[in-house]
């Protein structure tokens, strides 16, 4: 087992580092009070590699490993957990999907503007009635032969507004129940198709979150994913490894928070010394240190296993599991080492106790961790 990070993944951590300080820090917290996407940086992000960082450069991407994948989102969450989803809903759930799994004619025409970061991709799977009980997909893909006709309304989309190109899960033969749903590429634009509005959201309030309204859509075909009826295992797949990207993007925020509490306890005094020389406090920040090194060991695991071929799900799972719950924590001590100052918007961490909770809910809540989990330990025992 060999711990030390190659000199390529030291350097993308430092890019995704410099970035985070230089464009992303200024403005965070005017984007959050104002709910606005960082569209200017999300650009350059793109023109750096870090919107289709594991995919092959034959298909726009920088052909990186999943480790530096980990590294980099850390580093963009620690500053702005709003710019790390993004960034991870594009790398994670779109390019990946589409590179595993999408055919050669439609990996040259979506996959390479969405890994190049020229537009970026979103991923439509929930819906009103189907959170977590992702199978009861209520939107239908008619089959009409050449083409099918795509009806219902998804919610709560990460890069609902700003996307060009979502991937649209949908029932088309509702007697198979999973096994007759299916995954499609749909474009910004195409007649029937509707952005509903933005979501005002407790937290990630820089990302842009819409739901989607699919009135007689007419797909082609040859936008389907896969072979008929793959598209709840597309899902899946798809949301494993999504899980390391938000396990990340906890990680991220986790540390940042951290970061702050630490540099505000060495130099805040009170009691006539740096508050790091009561126990109480240093404590706290031992506590969050240890969490922080454990969730960023699972991540690096997880993503270590991801890059061998492995079975990912139980893996990404715990990661995400225990990376979100450290993140809440962690974020939740941040403010309480600041005190008043915590409270605050100018001093950050009341905005990363905010990030914090989504990572407990997105791509599959606490619960829903737990049931895989669970599942995994079940099947492997026997
Ligand atoms: N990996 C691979 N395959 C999986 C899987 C996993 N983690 N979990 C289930 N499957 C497969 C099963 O093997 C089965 O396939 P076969 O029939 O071919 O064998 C199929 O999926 C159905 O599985 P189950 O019978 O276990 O289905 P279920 O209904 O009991 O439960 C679930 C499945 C795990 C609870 C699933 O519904 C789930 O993951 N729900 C959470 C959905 C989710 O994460 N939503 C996030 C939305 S995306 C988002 O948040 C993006 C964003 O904007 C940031």
């Amino acid at each position: 087992m060999n711990f030390n990070l190659s000199e390529e993944q030291l350097m993308i951590q430092q890019a995704a580092r410099d970035f985070a300080q230089t464009e992303l820090l200024p403005g965070v917290i005017e984007r959050d009070n104002a709910q606005k996407f960082p569209h200017e940086q999300v650009k350059k992000m793109g023109e750096l590699g870090l919107l289709g960082m594991m995919v092959d450069p034959k298909y726009g991407g920088a052909g990186m490993d999943s480790i530096a994948y980990v590294l980099a989102i850390e580093e963009i969450a620690k500053v702005d957990a709003s710019a790390a989803v993004v960034m991870s809903v594009n790398n994670s759930l779109v390019c990946a999907g589409l590179e595993k799994f999408a055919n050669e004619e439609q990996k040259m025409k979506y996959l390479k503007p969405l890994a190049s970061g020229e537009v970026i991709g979103a991923f439509a799977l929930s819906e009103p009635e189907a959170g977590s009980d992702a199978t009861s997909q209520q939107t239908t893909a008619v089959d009409k032969g050449d083409h099918y006709i795509l009806n219902g309304t998804k919610n709560w989309i990460t890069n609902g507004g700003t996307a060009t190109y979502y991937i649209v899960i949908a029932q088309t033969d509702p007697e198979k129940k999973h096994k007759g749903i299916n995954a499609f590429i749909v474009e910004k634009g195409w007649k029937g198709f509707e952005i509903g509005p933005k979501e005002d959201k407790l937290g990630i309030r820089g990302s842009d979150t819409h739901s989607l309204l699919f009135t007689d859509v007419v797909v082609p075909k040859e936008n389907r994913i896969g072979e008929d009826g793959f598209g709840f295992n597309f899902a899946m797949a798809v949301l494993n490894g999504g899980r390391i990207g938000i396990a990340s993007q906890a990680l991220g925020i986790a540390s940042g928070a951290y970061e702050l509490a630490l540099k505000y306890a060495q130099t805040r005094k009170a009691f006539k010394t740096e508050i790091i020389n009561h126990q109480a406090i240093a404590f706290k920040l031992a506590d969050m240190a240890t969490s922080i090194m454990a969730a960023r060991m699972l991540c690096y695991k997880a993503a270590a296993e991801k890059d061998e071929g492995k079975d990912i799900s139980e893996i990404g799972a715990m990661a995400k599991l225990y990376s979100s719950q450290v993140a809440m924590d962690t974020s939740i001590e941040a403010v309480q080492i600041h005190g008043g100052y915590g409270y605050v918007k100018e001093y950050h961490v009341e905005r990363m106790m905010r990030d914090a909770k989504i990572t407990q809910i997105y791509e599959g809540t606490s619960e829903i961790q737990k049931i895989v989990i669970s599942r995994s330990i079940v099947k492997n025992s026997k």
